[in-house]
């Protein structure tokens, strides 16, 4: 893999102005320009097993319904009946035999959004049924995860906004890890009291890493870093591990055997990305990690942290992730902690724009990308 040495911050690179984390103005023009655009990892595609499985999501104010059609292919249908706009369906998750009906008139939709039945409409002069299947946003799949795009559709498959271009830098950059084919073993759901581009900032730096995860510094120097990828809006690169052979865990230890064909350098390594604006991902010797992001205020973010491992680890008698789950809730709950400080310090008056360190570089890259879409 190519690798470059950590870029210096831009001269005079500051951190924003406060209401671009605390600003409901702010966080409202986001929900247009980025979250109703950009491509948003909504999960894994596991839950979906067979057709007719389903969970739902909020994304930009809008409730989709992602679910597997006959054929298997995923779709994301808007949560919304054609009759009168009535909300499908209030499940977090579960499974359609074989069609979607509207709890209100009974419209009753198949898994490809074909409207099949309409209750005596056919007495309706004009109306014909094809003129009502769901609407749906565009759906790519990715390593595994579910990507929506509220903007594009299927038919907008040559424009610039599609997922394979958009995506060209990742395509088969992590093949290594095979991680199409690793599974969830365990996720953890916060809540965390700051904006969502804190989250973002916060995972792109380790100047913050030896006072705030001790755990973490022991077993991977802080100074180690070095980014791979460092503009545009995917962004990051990799750290070493103190000794070889160790891993991120409560022991440092492992016994599992490297996921997928890792081997190298890459077992002496964590690596590190954000992908804009919706996951952050970390590969390591021997499991993956994501975490999924959703802003729900301009001061309040979900994050989903879930930690997947090669199947074939997952079947051995006595697996037990523990280990690294315990690592990274102790470690993601340090960073909470520090990102809602900061988020109280952003709406005092006495917060002006401060100077990145060198060891920052990639926060003022996310801003450098994050800035334009916005319109500033
Ligand atoms: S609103 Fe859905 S069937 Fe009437
Ligand atoms: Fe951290």
């Amino acid at each position: 893999m190519e690798t470059f040495a950590r870029p210096n911050v831009y001269p005079g690179a500051r951190t924003l102005p406060a209401e671009w984390y605390t600003s409901p103005e702010v966080f409202a023009e986001e929900q247009e320009r980025i979250f109703s655009c950009e491509w948003l990892c909504v999960g894994r595609e596991e839950p979906l097993t067979r057709p007719g499985d389903f969970f739902t999501t909020e994304r930009a104010g809008e409730s989709l319904i992602v679910t597997r059609d006959a054929d298997a292919k995923v779709r994301a249908f808007y949560n919304v009946c054609r009759h009168r706009g009535t909300r499908l369906c209030s499940e977090a998750s579960g499974h359609f035999a074989g069609s979607i009906q509207c709890p209100y008139h009974a419209w009753t939709y198949g898994l490809d959004g074909e409207l099949k039945i309409a209750r005596n409409m056919l007495e309706v002069p004009g109306f014909d049924r094809m003129e009502y299947p769901l609407k749906e946003a565009a759906v790519a799949l990715w390593e595994g995860f579910i990507f929506i795009n509220l903007k594009s559709s299927f038919d907008s498959a040559q424009d610039d906004n599609r997922f394979e271009r958009v995506f060209a830098p990742l395509l088969g950059r992590f093949s290594r890890w095979n991680v199409a084919k690793l599974k969830t073993a365990r996720s953890i759901a916060y809540e965390v009291a700051c904006n969502w581009k804190l989250v973002f900032l916060n995972y792109s730096e380790c100047y913050h890493c030896p006072l705030v995860h001790p755990q973490l510094e022991k077993l991977s120097p802080s100074d180690s870093g070095r980014n791979d990828l460092s503009e545009g809006p995917f962004l990051g690169g990799y750290s070493e591990l103190r000794e070889r052979g160790t891993s991120l865990t409560m022991s440092g230890r492992s016994s599992r055997k490297p996921a997928g064909s890792v081997a190298g350098e890459d077992l002496n390594r964590a690596y590190y990305y954000t992908i804009f604006p919706s996951l952050l991902l970390s590969l390591h010797p021997d499991y993956v990690m994501a975490h999924y992001c959703r802003p729900l205020a301009a001061d309040r973010t979900e994050v989903v942290c879930a930690w997947l491992f090669d199947p074939g680890a997952m079947a051995e008698p006595g697996f037990d992730p523990s280990d690294v789950t315990e690592f990274w809730d102790l470690t993601n709950r340090q960073d909470w902690h520090v990102n809602g400080l900061t988020q109280l310090g952003l709406g005092s008056r006495a917060y002006s724009p401060g100077p990145y360190a060198n060891a920052e570089g990639l926060l003022s890259a996310f801003d450098r990308h994050y800035l334009p879409i916005m319109g500033a």
